[in-house]
């Protein structure tokens, strides 16, 4: 089912790499190539491509293509320093380039360019299967909810940002349960917050749940208080683009108020988290996760289709105002019900991580 679908990351017939341009969506979609590593860096900067896994998979690709360009030491260092650069936040991103340089290290420069494309192939494949992996337990705990229900109620989701297809290969994290539950048959309706400044889940969520008629409804930021106070919503469910040692979770901003919002109303609230979103290093979120921030016009001004089918992005602060652009923030472990892992469904503490996680856990200096 999901191979029909055009993936935001592939490889065409001639080996190019290609994109979806994610800024064009939901108005436009338009395929990008991506030639060198510097068109990797721009897009994983400028956001075509974006959500933790996918940056991770356009990152490998990156130093494939700059190891077409110049595969010595050198080259693939600096390579490796432009990548990092390009966002801050989500760890994916380090994780890659470092499978591409322990991969690449060992090999002569004349073995590396192929050596590079297949594993950066590798990752992109392995992205698909974890977060196939985690839409099974995932389902599996909304099959559990929806059966606490009366029959023939439906199972009310709600979800931020866009953890979807178009975060990862194929599949998202967070909608990879959803879409199980619907292909299973399950009575399944998601919430989908629009996610301010740059709108990921109206434009991006919406956009892939209709692709496959899953129900939705868009709503404001701000109304997940009051769905959840009218038990509207029988479970959150988001993305994460860097959890800690003792499972603290830092993703798109606003996701701590909903967890917030969740505790206060007894509402279960996953995240879901493929393993190369954890970062061993780091124990408290708060204080040691590099919080992105970026350009103030995402906040001063919206883009949007005109009736007439024009794009057009217009201020909608005074002239002038001064705003403030925070990418993500950091919901605590407390306030986490569940991770939904490759490896199953494990509390949001470092025994249970470490525990699924042994060999992560131990290259970061966690176990001996
Ligand atoms: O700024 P973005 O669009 O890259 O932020 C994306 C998110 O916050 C996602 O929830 C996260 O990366 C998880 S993606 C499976």
């Amino acid at each position: 089912m999901t191979g029909e679908r055009i993936r935001p990351i592939r490889r065409g017939a001639a080996g190019e790499v290609e994109i979806i341009d994610q800024t064009l969506l939901p108005h436009r979609f338009v395929l990008r190539r991506l030639e060198t590593l510097e068109d990797a860096a721009e897009a994983i900067e400028a956001m075509r491509v974006r959500g933790a896994p996918l940056i991770g998979a356009t990152a490998a690709y990156g130093m494939a293509l700059a190891a077409a360009e110049e595969a010595g030491d050198a080259g693939l260092a600096a390579a490796r320093t432009r990548l990092a650069r390009a966002r801050p936040t989500a760890i994916n991103l380090l994780w890659a380039l470092d499978e591409m340089a322990a991969h690449l290290a060992p090999l002569s420069v004349g073995e590396r360019a192929a050596a590079a494309f297949a594993r950066a192939d590798a990752i992109a494949e392995e992205d698909v299967a974890i977060c196939a992996a985690i839409g099974e337990h995932g389902l599996a705990i909304f099959r559990d909810i929806l059966a606490a229900k009366p029959a023939g109620a439906r199972l009310n989701v709600l979800t931020h940002c866009n953890a979807g297809r178009l975060a990862t290969v194929d599949w998202g994290t967070a909608t990879a349960p959803i879409y199980k539950a619907y292909e299973a048959g399950l009575p399944i309706h998601v919430w989908v917050d629009e996610t301010r400044p740059r709108n990921q889940g109206a434009s991006l969520t919406a956009w892939e749940l209709a692709e496959r008629g899953v129900p939705h409804t868009v709503v404001p930021d701000n109304t997940g208080g009051h769905l959840m106070q009218h038990g509207m919503v029988d479970v959150v469910i988001v993305g994460t683009d860097r959890t800690t040692a003792d499972g603290d979770v830092c993703n798109k901003i606003g996701t701590y108020l909903k967890a917030l919002a969740a505790h206060d109303n007894g509402v279960p609230f996953y995240v879901a988290l493929p393993s190369p979103t954890i970062d061993f290093r780091v124990a408290d979120g708060v204080a040691e996760i590099p919080i992105e921030q970026r350009a103030a016009e995402e906040v001063s001004h919206m883009t949007g289709m005109t009736g007439d089918g024009r794009v057009e992005t217009v201020r909608i602060v005074p002239e002038g105002a001064r705003v403030a652009n925070y990418g993500f923030d950091v919901t605590p472990a407390r306030l986490v019900t569940g991770l939904v892992t490759e490896r199953g469904v494990i509390a949001a503490d470092r025994a249970a991580l470490v525990a699924a996680f042994p060999e992560a856990a131990r290259a970061a200096g966690r176990i001996g």
